[in-house]
Order: C-alpha cells, then sequence, then structure tokens
C-alpha cells in the first residue's frame, strides 16, 4: 500500500536538489559549458577516434606508443613517474585532435607515504582522518602527474577468506557509506579523480575464493552491499570500476541492471564506468560470450565505457558499429562520458605534468606526521588482561620478538604504490626509539622468518624473553599472503607461528601480541594464554611510531573492529547485522542455531575495542517517539571518562525493526560519532538521523518504511544494551522510479 506523504517527497526533492549542485562541480567550468566542449569535439571526431577513448592500456612491454601518438588510447596506466608521464602526455599530443590522456594507477592508501590499509583506517571510524589519508595520497601522486586512483574500493565483505578484504571498510554498510564518500573527497581534493570499485558484488564470492560467483538477493544488494556505491556518487566520483564477478549469474562487466538500470537511470550518475584488467575478455570464461567481438558488443551496450587492457573494444567496436549491432550513438555516449570526464578535471585547460618533479621528496615531516595520527586511531585494543599495557614505569627492558616486528615493506600491506623501504619506520624502530628516552633495554630476536616453516630461532627468542621485563611479540599476515588473488582456506597464523607464541607465553613473562595483517586471523588458544592482544593492520610508513605511542600509553588505543573477528574459519561468513531466525541460540537445546564444535559468537565483535580507561554511557534519551516520513530521529546520550587517561571513543547507534514485512537485521548501525574526553570530563552526544534511513528495499527495489516500532541501542560496540524505542506512524512504499530522492548526504554522514 503506497501512503502519498507530501512533505515526505518534498522534502527528499529539495534535498536532493541542494546535494547534486554540490556533488558535481564542473572543475571551474560551468556545467553547460563542459557539455558544448564537449560535443563540440565529439562532432569532429572519427568512429576510430571517439573508440580510441575507450581504450585504456597500461605501461610495460606491450604498450604500443604509435597507439599514443595516434589517438587510439584514451588513458593509460601503471606510469608512475613524471618523466615517463610527460613522455606518454607529449606522445597524445602529437594525435590529430590533441586530446590528454588519462592516467590512472593503483593508490589505495599512499603514493610515496604509506597510510594504514583501508581496512585499518575503517578501524578509527573517522572519516576526518580516512579524508586527510586520501588528500596526502592524492597531493603526491598528482605532483608527478597522475591524475585518477583506481579506488576507492566500496566492496562490503563478511568473509575474511577473501583477501581483498584488507582494501575495503569491513561488514557494515552505514560505515563503509560514511568512509567510501570521505575517501572520494579526499582524493578529489588532493587533485586525483576516483574510480569507485568494484561495481559490484565482488566482495561476497562463494567461498571467499576471489574472483568466484556470488549470488546476493535483490533487496540484499540494495540494502547492503550498493549503499557505498551510491554513496561514492554522491560524493562525486568521476568514474566506476566494473566487477570481475558474475552477480546472479549474469558477469558484472555486462551487467546493464547494475551499470544503467542502477548506477546512471536511478543513481543520476553521469561520469564513467572502465572494466577491470581485461574484465571484457573474461566474458568469454562466463560464458556468455563466443569471441572477443560478441565481449565487447556485451559490455559496452551494458554501459561499460572503457576497456582496460583488454584491445576488444579498439579491435572490435569500428567493425560491430558499421555491422548495425551497436548504435554510434552508444560509442557517442561512452566517449561523451570520458571526455565530459577530463575536462571536468581540466585536462584540456591545465599544463602537463612536470617532468623534473620526483617522488623521492616525499615523505615530508608533515605527510609523516599524518600517517603517524592516521595509525595512531586504527589500531584496535582487542584485550588487556592483568593491564599489560600500557607499558608500566617499572619495565626496565623489553623483548621485541617476531617476524613482523621488524618487516618495513610488509607494514605496508598490498598496493604500496611507491611506497619505499627506507622511508618505513618498522615498529622494532619504533619501540626501540621511544624506548631509549626511558632508558629501557631492547632485545630483538625474529622468532622465525615470514614463512616460519622451522622453530630453529625459538631458543635466541625465548632467551630474550626470558630475560626482559616485558615480551612485545609482533607476527601476523606477511603482506603476500594479502590482497587480490589472496583468498585463504585457512586463517590460522600462517607456519609455526602460533607453536612459537605458545612457547614465548610459556615462559610466564608478561606478553603482549600485536597482529600486522590484512584481516581477522585465528587466534585458536592464543587468547587464552596471552594477556593482551592488539591489531595493528598493515599500518604504514609510521606505522612503528604509532604503535609505539600506543603501547607506551601516549596515545589511548581507539580502533573499534570494522568486521566481525571469527573464532575460526569453519563460521564464516559472519556479521553482526545478520538476520534472526526462527531458532535462535538457546543454551541447552541442541536443536537452535548453534554448532556441535565452536561457539555460534564472534571472537571479537564488530564495533569492539578497549581503552586504556573506561567509559560510561548514560541512559539515552529519545527527544520523539513517534515520528514519520520525513522527520529527524533525535537520540542523545552522556558519555564520562570514568578512568585516568585522556582517549577517544566512538559513540556507536544501531536499530533494529523487530517485526516487519521481511526479516530484518539484529542489529544495523545507523550513526556514530568518535568524541574525546580528558580524565572525568563528559559530553552529550546527539545523533539526527532521517527516519527515511530506517527503513528497507524489498526485492523489487521499492522502498519502504513501515509503521511500527523501532529498537534503539546505543554503546560502544555492536553489543550495546537496548536503550529505548520509537514508532513510526505510518507505512511508506517508495515505488523503484522515485528511489533517487531517497538518499542524502545527511543520511551516510555524521560529519555535516
Ligand atoms: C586489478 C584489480 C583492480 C585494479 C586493476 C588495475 O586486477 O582488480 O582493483 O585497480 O587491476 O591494477
Amino acid at each position: 500500500m503506497m501512503v502519498q506523504s507530501t512533505g515526505f517527497f518534498a522534502f527528499l526533492r529539495l534535498g536532493l536538489a541542494a546535494f547534486f549542485a554540490v556533488a558535481f562541480p564542473a572543475a571551474g567550468q560551468p556545467q553547460e559549458e563542459v557539455e558544448k566542449r564537449v560535443n563540440d569535439l565529439l562532432r569532429t571526431m572519427t568512429l576510430e577516434e571517439k573508440i580510441g577513448q575507450l581504450n585504456m592500456v597500461s605501461n610495460g612491454a606491450l604498450l604500443r606508443w604509435d597507439d599514443i601518438s595516434s589517438g587510439r588510447v584514451g588513458a593509460l596506466l601503471n606510469f608512475n613517474n613524471a618523466q615517463d608521464i610527460a613522455r606518454a602526455q607529449a606522445a597524445a599530443r602529437q594525435s590529430r585532435l590533441k586530446i590528454p590522456v588519462l592516467f590512472g594507477l593503483d593508490i589505495l592508501h599512499g603514493f610515496r607515504t604509506q597510510f594504514p590499509i583501508p581496512l585499518g583506517e575503517a578501524a578509527a571510524f573517522n572519516p576526518r582522518l580516512s579524508r586527510l589519508a586520501s588528500e596526502w595520497a592524492a597531493r603526491e601522486a598528482s605532483y608527478i602527474g597522475v591524475q585518477w586512483t583506481f579506488a576507492p574500493m566500496a566492496d562490503l565483505s563478511r568473509d575474511s577468506r577473501w583477501g581483498r578484504i584488507v582494501e575495503g571498510f569491513g561488514e557494515d554498510p552505514y560505515l563503509g557509506s560514511v568512509l567510501t564518500a570521505a575517501r572520494v573527497e579526499g582524493f578529489s581534493k588532493g587533485g586525483l579523480a576516483t574510480a569507485t570499485k568494484h561495481f559490484a558484488g565482488y566482495g561476497a564470492p562463494q567461498g571467499g575464493r576471489d574472483y568466484d560467483t556470488t549470488y546476493i538477493p535483490p533487496a540484499e544488494m540494495y540494502d547492503t552491499y550498493l549503499p557505498p556505491f551510491r554513496a561514492a556518487v554522491e560524493a562525486g566520483s568521476v568514474s566506476f570500476m566494473a566487477a570481475f564477478n558474475a552477480l546472479n549469474g549474469v558477469p558484472s562487466t555486462a551487467n546493464a541492471w547494475l551499470q544503467t538500470d542502477v548506477l546512471r537511470k536511478r543513481w543520476g550518475f553521469d561520469g564513467f564506468v572502465t572494466s577491470d584488467w581485461a574484465g571484457i575478455n573474461e566474458l568469454i570464461g562466463h560464458g556468455i560470450a563466443e569471441d572477443g567481438a560478441e565481449a565487447a558488443r556485451k559490455a559496452i551496450l551494458a554501459g561499460v565505457d572503457m576497456d582496460m587492457m583488454g584491445e576488444l573494444y579498439i579491435r572490435y567496436l569500428p567493425e560491430e558499429v558499421r555491422s548495425g549491432r551497436v548504435p554510434e550513438s552508444v560509442i557517442d555516449e561512452a566517449a561523451r562520458r570520458i571526455l565530459r570526464s577530463k575536462m571536468r578535471l581540466g585536462l584540456f585547460d591545465r599544463p602537463d605534468a612536470d617532468p623534473k618533479h620526483v617522488d623521492s621528496i616525499f615523505p615530508s615531516a608533515e605527510a609523516r606526521q599524518a600517517a603517524r595520527e592516521v595509525a595512531q586511531e586504527t589500531i584496535v585494543l582487542l584485550q588487556n588482561r592483568n593491564k599489560v599495557l600500557p607499558i608500566s614505569g617499572s619495565v626496565r627492558s623489553i623483548a621485541v620478538v617476531g617476524p613482523l616486528a621488524d618487516a618495513p615493506l610488509d607494514q605496508f600491506g598490498p598496493h604500496g604504490a611507491r611506497g619505499h623501504a627506507q622511508d618505513s619506520v618498522s615498529i622494532l624502530q619504533g619501540v626501540r626509539a621511544k624506548a631509549e628516552q626511558s632508558g629501557i633495554q631492547i632485545r630483538h630476536a625474529i622468532g622465525c622468518d615470514l614463512v616460519c616453516h622451522s622453530s630453529d630461532q625459538l631458543p635466541a627468542a625465548l632467551e630474550a624473553v626470558k630475560s626482559s621485563d616485558l615480551t612485545i611479540a609482533v607476527f601476523g599476515e606477511p603482506a603476500d599472503l594479502s590482497g587480490e588473488a589472496a583468498s585463504r582456506a585457512h586463517l590460522a597464523l600462517n607456519g609455526k607461528q602460533e607453536e612459537i607464541l605458545r612457547a614465548l607465553a610459556a615462559a610466564g613473562k608478561p606478553i603482549a601480541l600485536v597482529i600486522i595483517g590484512g584481516r581477522p586471523l585465528e587466534l585458536g588458544t592464543l587468547p587464552d594464554q596471552i594477556p593482551s592482544v592488539l591489531m595493528a593492520w598493515y599500518p604504514g610508513t609510521e606505522g612503528g611510531p604509532a604503535l609505539a605511542d600506543i603501547l607506551f600509553g601516549d596515545v589511548n588505543p581507539s580502533g573499534k573492529l570494522p568486521l566481525s573477528w571469527p573464532r575460526s574459519v569453519g563460521q564464516l561468513p559472519l556479521y553482526y547485522n545478520r538476520l534472526p531466525t526462527g531458532r535462535p541460540t538457546l543454551e541447552n537445546n541442541r536443536f537452535t542455531l548453534k554448532y556441535v564444535d565452536e561457539a555460534i559468537t564472534p571472537l571479537y565483535p564488530f564495533g569492539w575495542g578497549l581503552s586504556y580507561t573506561q567509559f560510561a554511557y548514560s541512559r539515552p534519551e529519545i527527544t520523539k517517539t513517534h515520528l514519520k516520513a520525513g522527520d529527524i530521529l533525535e537520540v542523545s546520550v552522556q558519555v564520562t571518562n570514568e578512568g585516568s587517561q585522556k582517549g577517544h571513543e566512538v559513540v556507536q547507534l544501531y536499530t533494529r525493526d523487530p517485526v516487519a514485512s521481511r526479516s530484518r537485521p539484529l542489529r544495523e548501525l545507523k550513526a556514530f560519532e568518535k568524541i574525546f574526553l580528558e580524565p572525568g570530563q563528559s559530553k552529550r552526544v546527539t545523533f539526527q538521523i532521517l527516519v527515511n534511513a530506517l527503513g528497507f528495499h524489498q526485492d523489487d527495489g521499492s522502498y519502504w518504511l513501515e509503521k511500527g516500532a523501532i529498537q534503539i541501542f546505543v554503546g560502544g560496540n555492536s553489543l550495546a544494551d537496548l536503550s529505548g524505542e520509537i514508532f513510526l506512524e505510518e507505512t511508506v512504499t517508495v515505488p523503484l522510479g522515485e528511489q533517487r530522492a531517497i538518499s542524502s548526504m545527511k543520511v551516510y554522514r555524521n560529519d555535516l
């Protein structure tokens, strides 16, 4: 039943209009001027020249320079220095129309200065820091002439067997939306256009196997996997990258529902879509194209404008058009989107890269400070029994042990762009520098190498542990086990790491485990044997100093898990915002939701993270409990630092719709705010949430706000207690056609 609530639509249309006016500014040029210039240029182009704009080629042995100078290349990737970029752009200027090429590169978490990997950044729950990190990455890359990054990755994932979980923001659509928008804004502010990827559903491959197929019902796509991509559109992402995976049987690279219906017709995106690397060729492997010509045809007709490294568009589209199988208007529209983006970025007007610019001037002291600040807030204190941390003044000697203690490149994680080992300050170096300020002796032993197949280094490590007051054990996941094509069927620490850690813990001295890695790992009995455990992710260039700041208590840990941490790989996929079942877990009833050989709960839940201090929450107050569409839900809570150390806390608000026309998640994060409190200080946090954000989609794409109760939970993690409930007084359903008005940045950002 649809109730036309005029207030609802008026409010949303106004919001949207204001929104898109802000979200899509041309780079200093009025929109209509850009369109005129683009159309004037298009009218002068031959079919081959238009198709040339759709062709993206990588630096390397296969690159033919005369393709660039003859206008057969519209974009280049994997150029990472100003000299080569300037040379390639000069070649493009030799073409008949002198159309500049667009230079793209994978810059995910830094260019020369490496910031924490995105999954770690997500643990900071801090859009300001996400913008800062992205802006720094963009400043350094654009200085040497890169104009476009293949980031942010907006793929949510609930399965840490999937190696690329490291590149995303974890399991939650709201956190993912806020941070994806923040990264698009940060990259843009620093001078890089973005290719938000991988559109879409790539983070849910069966078995956690990268590139494998995905089955995600439409309602789940709308409510969970698509929102971060929509946030990217509203934040002004210049382009999107189609995903490798098939979605419900239709490969994303030939999926018109994704690339045209959702992205363009419903969200109003007017940039361009590129394939992923040879993703169009892979349509043959997916079994939906006989040959390259059919693959090219299906991709261009679905809405994929650019062919990355497939060379199928440049080879087959001229004939596909001349044969009438592809209308030339489709080519015109694809070329228009690419030229419009280049025009908006100023490529036709600004000078080309200065070949004298080199990235060896980075990292600057300012960039290092930014990288250290971001890394500090990503570190999650998972447990801290006996208050082993922060390191007390009585500690006079520390053993720093483990294969990742002095691993300057591994602490960058995958996609380290131009990160150099000599720039990186390792955990050992960071701890040693701070310890020496207090005359604390440091002993170092690796325990085993990164592969850790042998424990022959264990005796030396044990000697260091037994001779020291405290052990900092740095173990985890070497960088080459993380990232693309790094799916893992086993999540235990690789090699003999666990055996070595158990032996070190058995020495009976105080010990803290620091995990370096790109995903939650299976820890087995280690949390029982080791009192303090921190997750430091891949902390980047300043990972050592940042971790030392935390370990010595100069900075209070504030990271919160952006995904659920499994006890064992058998629990995956595992996520907090799961649906209820008809048989919720009952302790003494076998025939309810449970395993016979493992607990049903995560080891550490979404939103979890400890502090060296304690935060107390008052009973939250709900300003108005009876609300309708278009209203604002307002919830306030007083938070007090009851401990002796200043620190950040991430105050989180979750909702649940206990009875609806479809099963609704047990909890859904709808807002968070990161606050800083001195010892004894209190702060009143007030959340304002669009009631429109409390609805859900049906499989037909309609959006529903249903009459009835909505429960509210406020606290420091996803286990927060029930704080109260509101009542939606009317049911409003918004058919597919009017969906564009539903969202606004207010829904995605808590720092407006
Ligand atoms: C890769 C990745 C994609 C990356 C692209 C260019 O295969 O899937 O994320 O941006 O190729 O390197």
